[in-house]
């Protein structure tokens, strides 16, 4: 009997030490309070149709971060890219239901959802990225921010998106008559087709995704974008004559779902707004920079540059006034305000 029970005491010993250093080790080795893994409160997500390295996904980057880090991890924001989400259009619609929370889109896209927004991105309606500038950080800006709501979204800031361009495959426009009769992609967009069909082109509605195996297959004869866009998508491989006239400047604007909006506290709210005002400073900087650089690929790697001379622009401009008449009818008091902003230096 003895002798058993010795035995059993025996084994005990070096159970309670593996036990004690167990112990021991999962004491030391707990992550400390500021490795701990922050469990975020909400995790939203972000949609962005442009690539990677392009300047408006690196300004969402930069507002998530800032976001995340103002709030102290409680809310994280992932930034979903080159259009995973789906195109603009369909995003926007989610974003009504809350099946998206934030967004980047072309203004052009919000105008089919809220069509007063078409005043802000007329053609050839501003004179330089001054001009818009000065009626998107002044009043006007202010106030179209606020009409998001409309369709139920929140309006954060405004994104740079540059000048859009006119660029073609197989000859070159130099002209008012040489772009009669050509197809030309436009965004999914009325107020775009219209402006194209006043130009005397015919206008074909695609996705943004699919105008370079649009122009490749001969869908249509060109299309019309920045610099950054033509060289990121590689439009210029497909597209190689780019004429520079400027027909229109449409902002881009950084969005949030109203359903996404109501979840959140005040303080929260401002937090947000702030970082999306700083990311919009941040992202200007960057676009700047990558509408020279685009274009010095773009030539670089064949494109070919046609300058608008001033009397051809404005046989452009006149063609497209119609336009105006339709999309702005009761607006033309912001018009008017806007043209007046041009001459302020
Ligand atoms: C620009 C804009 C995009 C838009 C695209 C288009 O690149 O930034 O948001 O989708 O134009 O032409 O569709």
């Amino acid at each position: 009997m003895e002798r058993k029970n010795s035995g059993k005491k025996k084994k005990r010993i070096p159970v309670i030490l593996a036990f004690t250093a167990v112990a021991a080790a999962v004491f030391w080795l707990r992550p400390s309070k500021e490795q701990e893994e922050i469990v975020p409160e909400y995790v939203f997500s972000y949609a962005e149709n442009q690539a990677q390295d392009y300047p408006t996904t690196l300004g969402a980057i930069k507002f998530a971060e800032m976001v995340e880090e103002r709030t102290e991890g409680r809310i994280r924001i992932l930034v979903y890219a080159e259009g995973v989400k789906g195109a603009e259009g369909e995003v926007i619609r989610q974003m009504k239901f809350g099946g998206i929370d934030f967004a980047r889109v072309s203004l052009s896209q919000l105008a089919e959802y809220i069509p007063e927004m078409n005043v802000l991105q007329m053609p050839y309606l501003y004179t330089d990225s001054e001009h818009m500038w000065r009626v998107l950080d002044g009043e006007i800006g202010v106030s179209f921010l606020s009409l998001a709501d409309e369709y139920g979204l929140v309006g954060l800031s405004w994104y740079d998106a540059g000048a859009r361009n006119f660029y073609t495959a197989d000859r070159p426009v130099t002209c008012l008559e040489d772009i009669e009769g050509m197809r030309i992609r436009v965004q999914e967009s009325e107020m775009m087709a219209d402006m194209v069909e006043a130009l005397g082109a015919k206008a074909v509605k695609l996705g943004y995704a699919d105008v370079y195996s649009g122009i490749e297959r001969g869908l249509v004869d060109g299309a019309e974008n920045n610099w950054p866009s033509y060289e990121s998508m590689k439009h210029h491989e497909v597209a190689k004559y780019f004429t520079v006239d400027e027909h229109t400047r449409v902002p881009e604007m950084q969005i949030c779902s109203e359903k996404t909006w109501e979840k959140l506290s005040e303080e929260d709210r401002n937090i947000i707004l702030e970082c999306a005002r700083e990311s919009a400073l941040y992202e200007r900087e960057l676009w700047k920079a990558q509408e020279d650089a685009s274009k010095h690929t773009a030539i670089l790697r064949g494109a070919e540059v046609i300058e608008l001379s001033a009397e051809e622009k404005k046989r452009f401009q006149t063609a497209v006034q119609g336009v105006y008449e339709k999309y702005c009818g009761g607006q033309m008091d912001i018009i008017d305000r806007i043209i007046a902003e041009g001459g302020v230096k």
